[in-house]
């Protein structure tokens, strides 16, 4: 199989990360900070390495501002359910995924909030950041934009954004779910106040564990109360972190994944992932240009404007047809459809037809190329 569909979630996993899942079940799989014996306190401090881990690669500040979640859905609603307040005004980008679309419109059909959509421009950040800045008003609270488009692969000045958020006092939410591990990310240094992560796109642990960063006084209130092996003689919440989001039982095995797949990701280096996998799209975007009937909807990728996502359909025909063409008859993964993000298909006017969308990985063998170009010329 020719895998293409990283974006959802990057397969296969690298060999430590799978080695790492098993020992957490085979060498320690005790439940963290619920017991004071060794075999707890082994999985206590696996889950503060990692931790850790998370806080250094993003520049985190301390390791509590670092709460494991179960995916970067989970994370977004944490900060949009669990900040806003009546009368609160939200921008987001135009490209955003339903993970932060749906919480905000049934808070806007609730009539607690309302939100306005700016339009990013392909290639020029600055008309991006002007787009923004011209939505903002006296009762904006919370913009939320991501890092790179799932679907088309733009990328968005986010440390620009922030800058521009803080002077006007507004608290800024990056869903980094498509960068996580491909673009560097310094929370502290871009004054990024939340972020959103999946452990199993681009940091390659495995699926259900995913990272919410706190960097502002503004703590969220919690999605779910529970047990949280701290202060258990009160009936409330704790109110620090990481506790005070973090309810149930923790999932060791996806943390013990991420922390491997975070060592994976160093030991490649973020910049030689992001390159080559730029580098296996700019070849992809040159064949399909010299194709007339394939139709693309972005500018040749760009280091500086794109992330390695692109789209594209083939004329006269549906992106599920051909998606399924090229499972069928070639072994190729790609997903086609609105890949749950509407707005994006719809500031590109594919809503209707959906496109066909490919992502590699740091897995992904140049020689690929030619086969997926001669597979839609076939179709
Ligand atoms: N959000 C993931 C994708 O883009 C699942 O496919």
């Amino acid at each position: 199989m020719i895998y293409l569909d990283n974006c959802a979630t990057t397969f296969p996993k690298p060999e430590n990360v799978i080695r790492s899942v098993c020992n957490s079940f085979k060498k320690f799989g005790a439940n963290p900070g619920r017991g004071g014996h060794n075999a707890a306190m082994q999985s206590s401090q696996a889950v503060f390495e990692v931790r850790e881990k998370v806080q250094e690669f993003f520049n985190a500040g301390e390791p509590e501002n670092v709460i494991f979640t179960s995916g970067c859905t989970e994370s977004l609603n944490t900060v949009i359910k669990g900040i806003l307040k009546k009368g609160d005004h939200v921008v987001i980008s135009s490209l955003e995924h339903n993970s932060v679309v749906r919480p905000l419109e049934r808070l806007k059909k609730e009539g607690v909030i309302t939100y306005d959509v700016a339009e990013v421009c392909e290639c020029d950040h600055d008309k991006t950041l002007d787009n923004f800045r011209n939505k903002f008003n006296d009762h904006t609270r919370l913009v939320v934009c991501t890092h790179g488009s799932n679907v088309f692969g733009l990328r968005l000045p986010v440390e620009r954004l922030a800058a521009l958020c803080h002077q006007y006092g507004i608290k800024i939410c990056v869903d980094a779910a498509q960068t996580a591990g491909v673009l560097p990310i310094d929370v502290k240094g871009d004054c990024i106040d939340y972020l959103c992560l999946s452990g199993h796109k681009g940091l390659y642990g495995p699926m259900g564990i995913g990272v919410l960063i706190i960097n502002c006084d503004t703590v969220p209130m919690p999605l779910k109360e529970g047990g949280t092996g701290s202060s258990s003689l009160s009936l409330e919440q704790p109110d620090f972190l990481p506790d005070r989001f973090e309810s149930g039982t923790p999932n060791l095995t996806g943390i013990c994944g991420l922390g491997a797949g975070i060592n994976f990701v160093k030991f490649k280096g973020t910049e030689n992932i992001f390159k080559h996998e730029m580098n296996f799209l700019s070849r992809v975007y040159k064949m399909l240009c010299q194709n007339d009937n394939i139709i693309l909807y972005t500018q040749k990728p760009d280091l500086n404007y794109h992330v390695p996502v692109l789209s594209f359909n083939i004329k006269g025909k549906s992106s599920e047809e051909t998606a399924a063409i090229l499972n069928r008859r070639f072994n190729i993964a790609a997903r086609a459809g609105l890949h749950c993000s509407p707005l994006a298909h719809i500031s590109m006017g594919t809503e209707n037809t959906g496109t066909v969308r490919i992502c590699p990985s740091v897995f992904t063998d140049y020689s690929n190329c030619e086969f997926l170009i001669k597979a839609l010329k076939k179709i």
